[in-house]
């Protein structure tokens, strides 16, 4: 297993693979031997301002020249400029409350437990459970894992997960009313009315879902009248909506937020990756002034992370989202997104195992599968997520790998807003490549 020179090292569990990065620039990774790859998923799809800007690295050093570490709790001059620029500029106006931590996973973590408190701070202590959808993705701390409906990574935690009902998010493709069924929406709208009313109501504390799934599903979107649905049902029932945006925030689906392209109204919802365009462990929890107010009533607070919110991670986040103001990479991503999409059509659309390209901005989701008119997928055996992005990797090109065990072969894209046309167009002929590499290697099994 562990034969590669440096894998005493790195990384925890051994691995023959070692990807060994010592340079990064724009959206390019340049290796110890001196390769360099076309980061084709702006990392673990965070990067969206390109790699290796000195102008975070200098707001950043200042701020750690300037105060080092201060407790969450309290205000620095970097958090307050941050807030202050969320509030103005980023944030739907009813979200005026900021909690940071250091990741998505934590921030996914915090909205559970703020959830939860508001219940109990209201006098409904009964309501504890949330509701979560297959596939999702939230996090990896055992709380978060047992939320979200992720099949391979739960292995081993099925006991944690079966605590917290699950409904299918919207799978156009894979409908069982047929491929994109125009009442797919509704279906999935109806199965968490379902599942409230099964539960029973005053059990249930919230409803957590990405806006358009992460790489867990590769980039799926719901009809338009999913989420007005689901809004309808979580107020008539008491139940918090709680939205996941830490793939999709800042920028990467074309608008600020995915839920501005559905118009959806969340009670509590987080958001790191791009808040800091990767340049920094940070996260946001942003909710309601009716959220917070019973829990300041009770004089009860949101227990921190001791780096949650940390003054150098708040400094880079602030430059990041400077740069994103100022360049107007929001309608970049937009812009380089729908030029991506024809590239990927005029490249794939008609490839023998491909069942669909889908996605938003820059984050895009291409489903392979054995036979593309019956969706019958490659056994698990087949390992094809793998087989491409090993392949990409030498074509020269990372993609990121999608899916969750049941849900696979979905390879995602999600490169930094500032990629150039060339650059688009190396990634998508590095792609077909990749596929054909690793879908010939399967017909030749
Ligand atoms: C949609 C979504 N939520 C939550 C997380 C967890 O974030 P983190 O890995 O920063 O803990 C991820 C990470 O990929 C994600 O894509």
């Amino acid at each position: 297993m562990a034969d590669h020179p440096k894998s005493h090292l790195w990384p925890f569990v051994p691995s023959s693979r070692i990807i060994d990065v010592v340079r990064a620039h724009g959206v390019w990774l340049e290796l110890a031997d001196g390769t360099r790859i076309l980061d084709a998923a702006g990392g673990a799809i965070a990067a969206s301002i390109g790699h290796g800007r000195k102008e975070v690295a200098e707001a950043t050093a200042a701020a750690m020249a300037e105060t080092g570490y201060i407790v969450p709790t309290f205000l620095t001059p970097q958090r307050e400029r941050l807030i202050e620029r969320l509030r103005q500029s980023w944030l739907p106006k009813n979200l005026t409350r900021v909690h940071l931590s250091s990741g998505g996973s934590e921030a996914a973590d915090a909205a559970i437990r703020l959830a939860r408190m508001h219940h109990i701070a209201t006098g409904n202590d009964s309501r504890w459970k949330i509701i979560g959808r297959e596939p999702s993705y939230h996090g990896a701390t055992a709380l978060t894992l047992a939320v979200g409906g992720h099949r391979a990574r739960q292995k081993g935690f099925e006991q944690y997960a079966g605590q917290f009902p699950k409904v299918p998010a919207p799978y156009g493709l894979r409908s069982p009313l047929g491929r994109h069924h125009r009442d797919e929406d509704l279906r999935c709208a109806q199965a968490l009315e379902n599942t409230i009313v099964s539960e029973g109501p005053d059990t249930v504390a919230a409803f957590m879902a990405e806006s358009i799934t992460g790489s867990s599903g590769g980039a799926l979107q719901p009809g338009p009248r999913y989420w007005p649905e689901v809004q309808r049902i979580c107020r008539q029932y008491g139940v918090l909506l709680i939205i996941d945006e830490v793939m999709t925030g800042f920028g990467r689906t074309g608008r600020r937020f995915g839920i501005e392209h559905f118009e959806i109204e969340p009670d509590i919802m987080f958001a790191g990756k791009g808040l800091t365009g990767g340049y920094a462990p940070l996260a946001g929890i942003y909710t309601t002034d009716n959220v917070v107010e019973p829990l300041a009533a009770r004089g009860e607070s949101l227990m921190f992370y001791t780096y949650g919110g940390h003054p150098g991670a708040c400094a880079a986040a602030d430059k990041v989202l400077e740069i994103i103001e100022r360049d107007h990479l929001v309608a970049r991503a937009a812009e380089q997104g729908d030029k991506l999409k024809a590239l990927l059509d005029d490249r794939l659309a008609n490839h023998p195992h491909v069942a669909e390209i889908r996605g938003r901005g820059l984050l895009w989701g291409i489903e392979l599968v054995a036979d593309r008119d019956t969706l019958e997928r490659f056994s698990p055996d087949a390992g094809i997520t793998n087989a491409v992005v090993g392949a990409g990797l030498r074509e020269g090109a990372f993609f990121y790998p999608g899916g969750t065990g049941e849900v696979r072969d979905v390879i995602c894209l999600g490169p930094a807003f500032t990629v150039s046309d060339d650059e688009l167009e190396m990634m998508a002929d590095r792609l077909l490549l990749a596929i054909n590499a690793a879908t010939l290697r399967q017909a030749a099994a």
